[in-house]
């Protein structure tokens, strides 16, 4: 497997600046430019760096606006501040030579994993694993992996796989053809099969499963939302109303306010119902933890100076669908079972 791919790498590599030679330097700022940036974009930001700068001595001396001045467009910002900070490390630490080890090429500022085997493994051709998403996406196809390749675990998988198929075979080019046969045919929607040089080796070709494959599922990151909740009562009467939108529509709920004291939910609550009232104690802190959000409630028992609308007999509380969010906090007042 490993050789098929390799001779249609050498027949069929795509021919890119970075490609020209194997000075460390170059395929250092090829690999910074090329995270999260595609080659399309890269090509004409990579000329240009390349002429301003052909070696680090050059780069050395630039300023960090020098350096920020022709990454300006390409994005990701702190990468022109470590390649500018790199430089530096090593005129002073490595005598203006490029590390000439895994481990030291690893410890340089925005190298990490991937970066450090993809720069070792084209300049050097030490047998390194280089994963990144295309890798995840091809081995996941090819040994029908089934977990999601985002986590830690199946990337260790993968790197362990790679890791394998890296003996006594070319790691330059084979890193390289896993790149470009993950740019151009084992593309993650509508992949080229039908032209594929190791489709024979592919489980996920040969179950048919290979737009199903790779599963991939981003952790969304939760959002925080602090409220002061109110237990608002009057007399034997508790306010609740119906939500009207959002998360929680058409269930019950006690009002409350995103601010951060029981005082702005006083100014909050008056603005909005036009009565006024009095805080009486703090209730407790409550944490409720929804599918892509986190509610930090913080409840205080308020008395009404006035009625207000939408009050209930707090006795008939049990009537009514109350979102389990808001349920916690009446439960904690002893007002819910
Ligand atoms: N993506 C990341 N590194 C690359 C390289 N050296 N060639 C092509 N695409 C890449």
């Amino acid at each position: 497997m490993q050789n098929q791919l390799i001779n249609w790498y050498l027949e069929n590599k795509r021919d890119f600046p970075w490609r020209e030679n194997q000075d460390p330097y170059r395929i250092w700022i090829s690999e910074i430019m090329l995270q999260q940036t595609t080659t399309e974009a890269v090509i004409p930001y990579y000329n240009r760096f390349l002429e301003k700068f052909p070696n680090i001595y050059t780069l050395s001396q630039a300023t960090l606006d020098d350096v920020y001045k022709l990454w300006e467009g390409l994005g990701y910002y702190s990468r022109a501040r470590n390649i500018h900070a790199t430089a530096q490390i090593i005129m002073n630490d490595f005598n203006g030579v490029f590390p000439t080890t895994h481990k030291d090429v690893l410890s340089l500022k925005g190298i990490g994993p991937y970066t450090a085997g993809a720069i070792c493994s084209i300049a050097y051709h030490m047998p390194l694993p280089a994963v990144d998403g295309n890798v995840l996406r091809i081995i996941a196809r090819l040994y029908d992996i089934e977990e999601n390749i985002l986590e830690k675990r199946v990337n260790d998988e993968v790197t362990h796989i790679i890791q394998g198929l890296l003996d006594g075979i070319n790691p330059s080019d084979f890193n390289q053809a896993l790149m470009d046969l993950g740019a151009t045919i084992c593309r993650p929607k509508n992949p080229k099969c039908e032209i594929c040089p190791i489709s024979n080796s592919c489980i996920a070709f040969q179950t048919h499963k290979q737009t199903v494959l790779p599963i991939r599922i981003t952790k969304t990151k939760k959002q925080d939302i602090h409220y002061v909740t109110g237990i608002v009562t009057y007399n034997d009467y508790i306010h609740i109303f119906k939500t009207e939108s959002g998360l929680l529509s058409n269930l019950f709920q006690c009002p409350q306010f995103n601010v951060e004291s029981p005082f702005s939910f006083i100014e909050a609550y008056t603005k909005e119902y036009g009565v006024t009232l009095h805080v009486v104690s703090h209730i407790k802190k409550i944490k409720h933890v929804f599918t892509h959000r986190t509610w930090y409630m913080d409840v205080y028992h308020f008395q009404l100076d006035q009625p207000v609308e939408d009050l209930i007999p707090i006795n008939t509380l049990d009537q009514y669908a109350i979102s389990t969010a808001h349920q916690k906090c009446l439960k904690a007042y002893h007002l819910y079972k």
